[in-house]
């Protein structure tokens, strides 16, 4: 088995086993374990256990010391305090952990799998066909893939689905528009870029929406084509996929400039779930959990009122028999829980649809669709604010295009990149100022927990020094050119050496990655990850002030010290990947 015990867990195991052979009334106590600046671990647990027990907390504490084995993992352990215990461990067992971990050949540094993985179907990543994707879109598929690789990484089955916006009465004034004039979306060229793509659907959809305004005749023909639409006429259709595909062609544009693999196959827009909807207000009608009011097909709640105190319903069917977002996503709910049959359904969009997924939810819950083993979680996040802390538009007071945006990122990181490159070529410095651009972007949203707002500042996310994905680029780029010039001198641990005290921060942290991956996937919490790489940079660059490598004193002290080098390098483009982030070999 290449999944590989924490020295946190052996720890634990340890004082579990001090703890029974104490008293049995101890037995099975959490003893609180964490690590400590102090010593390397304090136990808090048994304060609570002697107030539980009626003991005096220094005693026992005295008596669970006398019960704890020292020698292989345990150095030493001694009370403190009104009853805490101070745990250190050996030099030898820090490396041999991380040897462990160094030796795993799956790749994964020992990190084991989740004991009990389930399914669960993210929905990130949804832009709006025939429109500009904005910032507001950025979050959901960055925070999104993250999500979905850190739950990957614990086993968990995941499914993907891009809920994009593809249908809805706005496609009837389109798709009459490109039917009367037929070749506005004919390629000059057989490749079309995504920004042309763009400036096609643009285009087309400020002249639909003028005649729209100002032609009677028109908007009457426009909206007959919404009822075509959703009775599914087949020369409608064909003209709507038009639409789709060409919308298609720029959100890949996008998703490759964010560096992300997007399949084509977990697009399943709210066009996907057109054959649901009816029988979706059927079975709420017919249990009772809809009801028709003025017409409308609506679920009510107690505690959900407008302003005027009147009860807002969740609308399921429009009055005129239209079926809305409501329809889809409860749709899409029994299709997740049913067909695909996940038990969790993870939505990472914007707070400010909070409301609309708590009424979607508690409707399926009461249709019997969600319950205590199939859950459905809000991923919410927060605003992206500009420097001024108001929401991130243009100077002119418009939504900034994302494509802008990422641009710029991939500019200003150029000139960093450009500015410290040594013996990079300008091919290199294009492609590093792209993998640095976007990993600042991506780091800034990724590094502030998800439902908070922040301020979209690129100078900072390009900065060389503080909590920024460059910092975290360049010790990975610097520690791999250490193991370039160590040359033949190859890392290895050696667990006989002792260990200074730079080594052991460095080790006891490194230790850490499974539980903070493990962390981060069950709270859908990617910052804790980001958080955690950011502290092993700043561990592994105090180690490399103190402590030097190639010029250490003995081979065996330079061997085992590049092997420390190596296992950072190692987590850091690991828990980098996780978060979907490039580390360059140089910068
Ligand atoms: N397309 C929507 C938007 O741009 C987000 C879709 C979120 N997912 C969902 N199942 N409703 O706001």
């Amino acid at each position: 088995m290449a999944s590989v015990t924490s020295l946190t867990d052996s720890v634990q195991q340890h004082l579990a086993s001090a703890l029974s052979a104490t008293r049995p009334e101890a037995a099975g106590a959490d003893p609180l374990l964490r690590r400590s600046d102090r010593a390397d671990y304090q136990a808090n647990g048994i304060l609570a256990l002697a107030k539980k027990t009626k003991a005096n907390p220094r005693e026992l504490a005295a008596e669970v010391v006398s019960h704890v084995v020292t020698g292989d993992v345990i150095q030493d352990v001694e009370v403190s305090g009104p009853g805490f215990l101070n745990i250190t461990v050996t030099d030898r067992a820090i490396t041999a952990n991380l040897a462990a971990r160094y030796a795993d050949d799956t790749g994964r540094l020992g990190v084991p799998y989740a004991d009990a993985p389930g399914t669960t179907v993210v929905d990130y990543a949804q832009p709006n066909v025939a429109k500009e994707m904005h910032v507001g879109h950025l979050r959901s598929a960055v925070i999104g893939d993250s999500v979905t690789k850190l739950l990957e990484f614990t086993g968990e089955n995941v499914v993907r689905r891009h809920h994009i916006g593809d249908w809805g009465t706005q496609f009837g004034m389109l798709i009459q528009y490109l039917d009367e004039h037929p070749h506005e979306l004919d390629h000059k060229n057989a490749q079309v870029t995504g920004e042309e793509a763009m400036s096609n659907l643009d285009r087309l959809y400020k002249a639909a929406r003028k005649l729209f305004d100002s032609d009677e005749e028109f908007k009457t023909r426009a909206r007959r084509r919404v009822v075509d639409l959703q009775a599914g006429d087949p020369h409608t259709l064909a003209m709507w996929q038009k639409f789709v595909d060409e919308s298609k062609i720029y959100f890949f544009s996008v998703f490759e400039k964010l560096d992300m693999e997007i399949r084509d196959a977990d697009i399943v827009g709210e066009s996907g779930y057109n054959d649901m909807l009816a029988e979706t207000c059927r079975l709420l009608e017919e249990s009772g959990v809809a009801v028709r009011s003025e017409g409308a097909l609506c679920v009510f709640f107690d505690d959900i009122k407008g302003p005027d105190g009147k009860p807002v319903p969740l609308i399921v069917q429009k009055s005129d028999g239209g079926y809305g977002y409501a329809a889809t996503d409860l749709s899409a709910i029994r299709d997740r829980v049913f067909h695909l049959k996940a038990d969790t359904l993870l939505y990472v969009v914007d707070a400010r649809q909070a409301l609309h997924f708590k009424m979607v939810f508690e409707t399926a819950r009461r249709a019997g669709w969600l319950n205590d083993d199939v859950t459905a979680v809000q991923l919410a996040f927060g605003t992206v604010l500009g420097k001024d802390g108001k929401p991130f538009k243009t100077r002119a007071g418009e939504t900034v295009r994302l494509v802008d945006l990422l641009d710029e990122a991939i500019d200003r990181a150029s000139a960093v990149v450009r500015e410290k490159a040594q013996d990079l070529s300008e091919e290199e410095i294009a492609e590093r100022g792209a993998q640095v651009g976007i990993g600042a972007v991506k780091y800034a949203d990724l590094s502030t927990s998800a439902n908070r707002d922040y301020k979209f500042d690129l100078d900072q996310m390009v900065s060389l020094n503080g909590d920024t994905s460059v910092y975290l680029q360049y010790a990975y780029a610097r520690i791999r050119s250490i193991l370039r010039k160590a040359g033949e001198v190859r890392p290895a641990a050696r667990p006989e050496l002792a260990l200074t005290a730079a080594e052991r921060a460095l080790g006891l942290h490194l230790d850490a990655f499974a539980a903070t991956v493990a962390e981060a996937a069950a709270e859908y919490a990617p910052h804790k990850l980001a958080a955690y790489l950011y502290q092993l940079a700043s561990l592994y660059t105090s180690f490399y002030d103190k402590c030097p490598v190639l010029k250490a004193e003995t081979p065996e002290q330079v061997a085992n010290r590049l092997f420390l080098c190596d296992v950072t390098a190692r987590t850091l483009r690991q828990g980098m990947a996780l978060l979907g982030i490039r580390t360059p070999e140089r910068l």
